[in-house]
């Protein structure tokens, strides 16, 4: 775990004690739980990596040209299949790129960092540990030639006010000619979607019960037990977005000692773990609009499934 304890004690204080009860979906990503994500990407019913990849394999050259990069930053890790497709066309041909992987583990980032200088001799690595929750300030690379690549549809865990936000933010750190290279999963029938979220292999609700085991051994909390709760996946079509929470099996009494906090769950209350928004095009342009950019070009796979949008910073008036 690479965040602090405090963050942590903040994000418990906060968000267990509210109505309902919830977490934010990073506690997810300790090692077990990374690796079990790994695992989601592969199942049957889990089609966003997949349809993104085959996007990325489709398409990766031209988003080289349309962008004119010379710089590519990636949000979260960097030595992904996806991230290789990019690379692959960057640097065809021998060109030169530099790639920054962003992400706030240090050592992820170690990590991707060795590989990717490694296997692309003409590639120049910069990595930084940056957190994209706050502010991030300029981001390295030349102005107006960087693409900035948020895949994975992780978009989709931010709530409406979060993504604006977040748009705006990293607008910020960009400047005029810029590109954004945005995945997000789109809206699609209810069923694929719950299914998507509960697999039939219960890998996705181990994912899901493995954030109890992250926050009682990261806060030595007693009284909270991964196998108290069932996973739970419901899309609620009022904020089009799935939905994954955990339901007491019995009563829950935690007990936090460096909070000083009881915290407790009758049975058959729910904790709210993960949002994934799952967008149309067109509000995607119009949240990116909002935030400064303008979407280039949008490429969904074949099936319709999930969405690339190369999208340029722009001027406030050119939105
Ligand atoms: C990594 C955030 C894109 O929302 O689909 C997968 C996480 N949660 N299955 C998603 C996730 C449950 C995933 N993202």
């Amino acid at each position: 775990m690479s965040e602090t304890r405090e963050q942590l004690e903040h994000d418990v204080r906060v968000g267990l004690t509210d109505d309902p009860p919830w977490l934010p979906a990073r506690w997810f990503y300790d090692e077990k739980g990374s690796l079990l994500f790994d695992d989601i990407t592969g199942l049957p019913e889990y089609y966003p990596t997949r349809r993104e990849t085959e996007i990325l394999t489709a398409h990766s050259s031209d988003i080289v040209e349309l962008s004119g990069a010379t710089a590519l930053v990636e949000l979260g890790a960097g030595t992904s299949t996806k991230t290789r497709l990019l690379l692959d066309a960057f640097t065809a041909g021998d060109r030169r790129l530099l790639f920054v992987p962003l992400d706030i583990s240090a050592e992820v980032l170690t990590h991707a960092a060795r590989t990717i200088a490694t296997d692309y001799p003409t590639v120049t690595v910069e990595a930084h540990v940056a957190d994209f929750s706050q502010e991030l300030g300029v981001l390295p690379g030349p102005p107006g030639r960087r693409l900035v690549a948020f895949l994975g549809g992780t978009i989709g865990n931010f709530n409406t006010a979060d993504r604006a936000e977040f748009f705006g933010r990293l607008r910020r750190a960009m400047a005029i000619g810029d590109h954004l290279l945005l995945g997000a999963d789109l809206v699609k029938d209810a069923d694929r979607l719950v299914a998507a979220y509960d697999d039939s292999a219960g890998i996705t609700a181990a994912f899901n019960r493995n954030i109890i085991d992250v926050v009682a051994r990261e806060l030595g909390a007693d009284g909270l037990v991964a196998d108290d709760f069932d996973h739970v996946a419901r899309w609620n079509p009022h904020k089009s977005q799935i939905e994954m929470w955990l339901r007491a099996r019995q009563d829950v009494e935690a007990h936090f000692p460096t909070l000083g906090l009881t915290w407790r769950l009758p049975a058959g209350g729910e904790l709210l773990t993960e949002i994934s928004v799952k967008f149309t095009l067109a509000r995607l342009q119009a949240e990116l609009a909002e935030g400064g950019f303008r979407i280039v070009q949008s490429w969904t796979d074949e099936a319709g499934d999930f969405s690339l949008s190369l999208a340029r910073a722009v001027a406030g008036q050119d939105r």
